[in-house]
This record gives C-alpha cells, structure tokens and sequence, in this order.
C-alpha cells in the first residue's frame, strides 16, 4: 500500500557540493548546495540552484563563475558548516581552515584545495524556477588531485571517499553493487 502526499521534493539521494564563488573587491565565498546535477556531457555542463536571498546569489551572477568542489568524509564538518553559517556574517574560508587558490580557466572563483576535485564553471544561463535560481554551468576546467589515480594514469573516484546526502543526512558512499553494465556482460 501506497499512502498519497501532496508535492514535494523527495529526489534521493542527490550530490552535495561546496560552491565557492568571488567577486571584485570581495573575499571569496563557500555555499553548500545539494540542488546540483549534471546536465549535458557534450559541452560539459552542470546546474546549481541558489536561493536569491544566498549571500552567495550575488557573487555567482554578478561574475559569471563559481567552482563545484566535490566533498570527501574529511570535509564533512566544514561542508555542513558552509551550509549553516552566512558569508554576509564571517569569512568562511578562514573558519573552516580551508585554503582558496586560483581556479584554473576562472578569474575571480577560487577553488578549495582541500576538496579532491574541482569543477571550474562559467555560467551560461540563469532560470529563475520560483524559490531558486538555476545557474547552468560550463565546466571549462577540471581539477584532480593526484593520489586519485590508478598506475595507469586513469580515475580512481573510489579512492576520494565521496559523500552524499539523502533525505537530511550526509552519507558515506563505500558498497560498489556492480560497474556499468554489468547486467548484460557476458560471463567469462
Ligand atoms: C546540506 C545542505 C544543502 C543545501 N542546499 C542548498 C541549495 O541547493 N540551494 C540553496 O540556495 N541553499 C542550500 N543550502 C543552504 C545554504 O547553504 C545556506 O543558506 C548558506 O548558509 C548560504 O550561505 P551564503 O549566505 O554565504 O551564501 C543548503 C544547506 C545545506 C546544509
């Protein structure tokens, strides 16, 4: 038995990110955004949605950039904090012990040389949805750190240890139930 409920959001599990974003004549900015996803491979592009009453809002519009920085278990703490606290109120950067440096392909958005990888995006449109605006991104960039890959020079994601948030909580991901395709492969 299905009970029925009136609309709601209740998409799950989804990404969540630390957004960072600067403007001219201002510090750098850290939001924590779980309304993200990939929207088109080919351009790479990805969409964030920010309420305009975000401190952030401003700084993604008026520069046209913002970076995506994936979150590890390490970075859960200052993830929830970048989420809960305001960049009208303190520099959250400074509070959290993060480190800002220079976005590749970006002038103004650094990136968070703690996170594992980085997304570099300009923005290529701006949908306003009702609570939210949708800013699609380009990736024009794209940073890796370098203990993420195999002896063959290939991605290792696994080796990052992601997390997720689903339904009010952040979660490891860790159980791998099988790679893409599995259902159709052949047995050997
Ligand atoms: C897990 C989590 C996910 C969030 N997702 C979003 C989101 O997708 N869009 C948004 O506008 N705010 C989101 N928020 C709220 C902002 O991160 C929060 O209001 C933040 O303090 C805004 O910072 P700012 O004022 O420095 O921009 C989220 C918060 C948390 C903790």
């Amino acid at each position: 038995m299905k009970q029925i409920w009136k609309a709601g959001n209740l998409l799950n599990p989804t990404p969540v990110v630390m957004l960072s974003c600067g403007a001219e004549g201002e510090k750098p900015n850290i939001i924590t955004l779980a309304w993200a996803g990939t929207v088109c491979s080919e351009p790479p592009m990805l969409s964030v949605s920010i309420r305009k009453e975000r401190f952030s809002h401003h700084m993604v519009q008026e520069s046209g950039e913002f970076v995506v920085n994936l979150v590890s278990r390490e970075l859960a703490r200052a993830c929830d904090f970048c989420g809960v606290k305001s960049g009208r109120d303190l520099d959250k950067f400074a509070a959290c012990g993060l480190t800002p440096a220079p976005a590749p392909g970006l002038t103004l958005a650094p990136l968070i040389a703690e996170s594992p990888v980085n997304l570099s995006c300009r923005v290529e449109q701006v949908l306003e949805l009702g609570s939210h605006d949708m800013f699609i991104g380009r990736i024009m960039q794209v940073s890796v750190e370098e203990s993420l890959l195999n002896e063959r020079g290939g991605l290792d994601l696994n080796r990052a240890g992601l997390i997720a948030y689903s339904h009010g909580e952040y979660q490891a991901l860790g159980e791998t139930l099988g790679r893409f395709g599995f259902s159709v492969k052949k047995e050997q």
